[in-house]
């Protein structure tokens, strides 16, 4: 499969979720490429970071790309590796364009702002704009990122995001907890932290664990016709 984490908003946790679900499915067996497509190259440092707190044994491999290379190259490593997961910028659409091209999966991140949740009809156009120019199927699922702990706003921004017709809203929630950024600090996915923080291990592992079987259901429902 392969995965990119997108949107048009900065900020909204893609490299966060990038990096978590590579190691997510590297720590399930799968050989994992992780392709840094942002020019601010956050995936690459973190990798960078863990390779050095692991002594080279992040267990995934990363390399950066950008631009219609992204297409090209990401076509050339599909058959050597399980899983391809493409972080993208919140601003270089032609670099996620060029991911969405060759990807199965899309996944969205939002935090339940408006300014957020504002850029929703922006993403639907570019997934629009990519499925009718794609060969195959793309999925395309929003988050809620950076979520609050308690209060009505998650409901409601679920609600707004549930209301998109060619975006699936998936849950989890995924809640702001300081494990994400210490973490990621350390060159740690959020399921390494230790100690560990099981409310955030639970709801990224419960959202992973959804995401395919979504695509599971889905593709056997496309292979039953
Ligand atoms: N669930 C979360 N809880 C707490 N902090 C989070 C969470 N998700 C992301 N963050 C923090 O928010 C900040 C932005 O996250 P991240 O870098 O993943 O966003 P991004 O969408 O990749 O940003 P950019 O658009 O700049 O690439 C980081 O400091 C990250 O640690
Ligand atoms: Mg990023």
């Amino acid at each position: 499969m392969i995965f990119t984490v997108g949107g048009i908003k900065g900020g909204s946790g893609k490299s966060t979720i990038a990096t978590n679900l590579t190691i997510w499915l590297s720590k399930q067996g799968f050989d994992v490429l992780l392709v840094d497509a942002d020019e601010q190259e956050t995936a690459t440092k973190f990798t960078k970071w863990r390779e050095r707190v692991t002594d080279g044994n992040s267990g995934y491999t990363a390399t950066i790309l950008t631009g219609d290379a992204v297409r090209q190259q990401v076509l050339k490593f599909k058959s050597k590796f399980d899983h391809i997961v493409i972080d993208t910028g919140g601003r270089d659409t032609t670099s996620q364009r060029a991911a969405l091209f060759v990807s199965d999966v899309y996944i969205v991140p939002f935090n339940p702002r408006s300014f957020d949740l504002w850029t929703i009809a922006d993403v639907e156009n570019l997934v629009k704009e990519v499925r009718s120019i794609k060969p195959k199927e793309l999925y395309a699922f929003s988050i809620l990122n950076r979520a609050d702990p308690k209060g009505s706003d998650n409901k409601d921004s679920a609600e707004l995001l549930r209301e998109s017709e060619v975006i699936k809203h998936i849950g989890p929630v995924i809640v702001g907890r300081k494990s994400f950024a210490n973490t990621a600090s350390n060159g740690l996915s959020v399921i390494e932290g230790n100690p560990v923080d099981e409310k955030a291990v639970h709801e990224i592992s419960l959202l992973f664990s959804k995401i395919m079987s979504e695509i599971d259901v889905n593709f056997n429902v496309k292979n039953d016709v």
